[in-house]
């Protein structure tokens, strides 16, 4: 019996011996199979390349890094590199290298920590397009080189016009490396406004593109690069989740028109950090939707400071809440610390902290509009998104026209406004300077408070405000 069950035991060891020999003998004959049509793949895309150029069809290879060249023993390591050159993409800033980026995607989007790569000292020229997930786990796209948009105003469908480069669905992908991505957006900021159909062109599209948009992606990371001439937003993230940005340049001229730096919409638990950007709008725009967000150790300028909004826009529900904006210089922008809403909106604005912030010659340091409007007259209406807990801590430096400017709704106070700290200077340049105004503005203030008519800015007191204030925010 005993030795009955140990014989059963041997030979079911015995089977299970054999069995692991098969499976393993069908694998890696499986896994040869699928390099060598990898590699396959590979020589179709480089023999194409050659014949397109100029009948030069004895041009080795500029680069080639993929595995394919050696199909008989790929290294490990070097089959997650996916350089764009050897898709086809010629380089030159002239071809369309479209097509080869999107085929190094397509290809880098199958591969477990890869990384897609636009080499140093090449120029890319790329259409509109998407690069969409979802990928394998941990995809890096690796920018050496220059990524450059069309320069001539394009038109086409509402997708195309959206955005120039749409990063959707992506998780755990992150961008890196030392080069640049221009939007060559010149031609799009001369007619003065996409709104201002007298002076726009007949064929003017009406809407211009953000130069990189992430849309519905989760732990994403934009580093090190250099985003310049947008023709709109530079950097976007719409419904995302996880996003961090560090050690960024973003860089338009004071002249272009709707170029913000980094736009945020619906998008939570965001860090942005040690970067520097100067454009022709909001150095940094958080818009409706977005909650915990950490923004710190920024330089901004030129441009029109760090702002929540506009929100609540045509009567909208507008929910922001949990902002940090910490450590930050700002040099020659219209604004410093703003928030700014429509009249008639829906929807709060909760837990707002600006904090160490240094202005050089900036028109308005510390600015709440609840009349925000982008053309000459708006009408009054009734209602607004409601301002609740926000905290002005440690702003000092030079300002242009008005030191603080808190224009509340006048249906909807804003309450809890604290200002501590303060030590604005007048620029020495300037002239015809502003006091501090404030207007249904409740909330404590703390000394120092340079200039002292700070001070008396604040309304005290709020239980009644806080309830009209909850009643407004109730629809977040
Ligand atoms: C062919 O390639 C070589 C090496 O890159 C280059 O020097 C030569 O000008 C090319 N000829 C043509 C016709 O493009
Ligand atoms: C993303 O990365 C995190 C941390 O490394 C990991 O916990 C998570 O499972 C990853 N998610 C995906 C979809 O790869
Ligand atoms: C994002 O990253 C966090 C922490 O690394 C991880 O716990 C989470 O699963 C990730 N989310 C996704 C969707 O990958
Ligand atoms: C910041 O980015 C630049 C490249 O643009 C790089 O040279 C530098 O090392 C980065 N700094 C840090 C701290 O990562
Ligand atoms: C305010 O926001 C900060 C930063 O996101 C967060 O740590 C804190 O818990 C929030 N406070 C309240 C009362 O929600
Ligand atoms: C502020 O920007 C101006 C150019 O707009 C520059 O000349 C000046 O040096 C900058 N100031 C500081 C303190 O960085
Ligand atoms: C809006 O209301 C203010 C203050 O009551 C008034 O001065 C202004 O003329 C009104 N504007 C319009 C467009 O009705």
């Amino acid at each position: 019996m005993a030795r009955d069950m140990k014989r059963n035991r041997n030979s079911s060891a015995y089977f299970f011996l054999l069995f692991s020999l098969i499976l393993l003998f069908a694998f890696s004959t499986m896994s040869v199979e699928a390099r060598k049509s990898h590699g396959q793949k590979m020589h179709r895309g480089q023999h194409k390349k050659h014949k397109n150029h100029k009948g030069n069809v004895s041009t080795p290879p500029r680069r080639s890094r993929i595995p394919a060249h050696a199909p008989a023993s790929p290294p490990i390591t070097e089959s997650t590199i996916f350089d764009v050159l050897s898709f086809g993409a010629k380089g030159d800033g002239i071809c369309d290298d479209s097509k080869a980026v999107a085929a190094a995607w397509e290809a880098a989007c199958k591969v477990p920590g890869a990384t897609m790569e636009f080499p140093s000292e090449f120029k890319f020229l790329i259409k509109p397009i998407t690069l969409q997930g979802p990928c394998q786990p941990h995809l890096t796209l690796q920018i050496d080189g220059l990524v450059l948009a069309p320069s001539k105003v394009w038109s086409g469908p509402k997708s195309s016009l959206f955005q120039w480069i749409n990063f959707k669905w992506l998780q755990n992908f992150t961008i890196q490396g030392s080069g640049i991505v221009d939007g060559q957006g010149s031609n799009w900021w001369t007619p003065s406004s996409p709104f201002d159909s007298m002076k726009r062109p007949k064929t003017f599209p009406d809407m211009k593109p953000t130069a990189l948009r992430f849309y519905s992606s989760y732990n994403v990371t934009v580093r090190d690069i250099k985003i310049i001439n947008s023709p709109n937003c530079h950097l976007k993230f719409d419904n995302s989740r996880g996003v961090r940005v560090n050690n960024i340049t973003i860089s338009a001229p004071e002249t272009s028109l709707n170029t913000d730096g980094i736009h945020l919409q619906n998008s939570q638990d965001v860090e942005i950090h040690h970067s520097n950007i100067g454009c022709g709008d909001d150095c940094v725009s958080i818009q409706t939707g977005c909650s915990n967000v950490f923004v710190h150790h920024i330089n901004c300028g030129p441009g029109h400071g760090i702002s929540l909004g506009g929100l609540g826009k045509g009567g909208t529900v507008a929910c922001v809440s949990n902002i940090i904006v910490d450590s930050i210089f700002m040099n020659n922008t219209l604004y410093g610390a703003r928030i700014k809403t429509w009249q008639g909106g829906l929807g709060a604005v909760k837990n707002v902290s600006f904090s160490n912030i240094k202005v050089s010659d900036v028109k308005v340091p510390i600015m709440i509009d609840q009349y925000y409007c982008d053309k000459h007259i708006c009408k009054n209406k009734t209602g607004a998104v409601a301002i609740s807990g926000v905290k002005f801590d440690q702003i000092t430096g030079t300002y242009s026209a008005q030191p603080l400017h808190l224009a509340c709704s006048s249906s909807v106070p804003c309450s809890n406004v604290d200002l501590s700290a303060i030590n604005l200077q007048p620029s020495l340049e300037f002239r015809g300077l502003r006091d501090a105004l404030c207007w249904n503005s409740y909330g404590k203030s703390q000394a120092p408070l340079v200039p002292t008519s700070i001070d008396y800015c604040l309304l005290k007191g709020g239980s009644v405000l806080q309830k009209i204030s909850r009643s407004h925010g109730k629809s977040c």
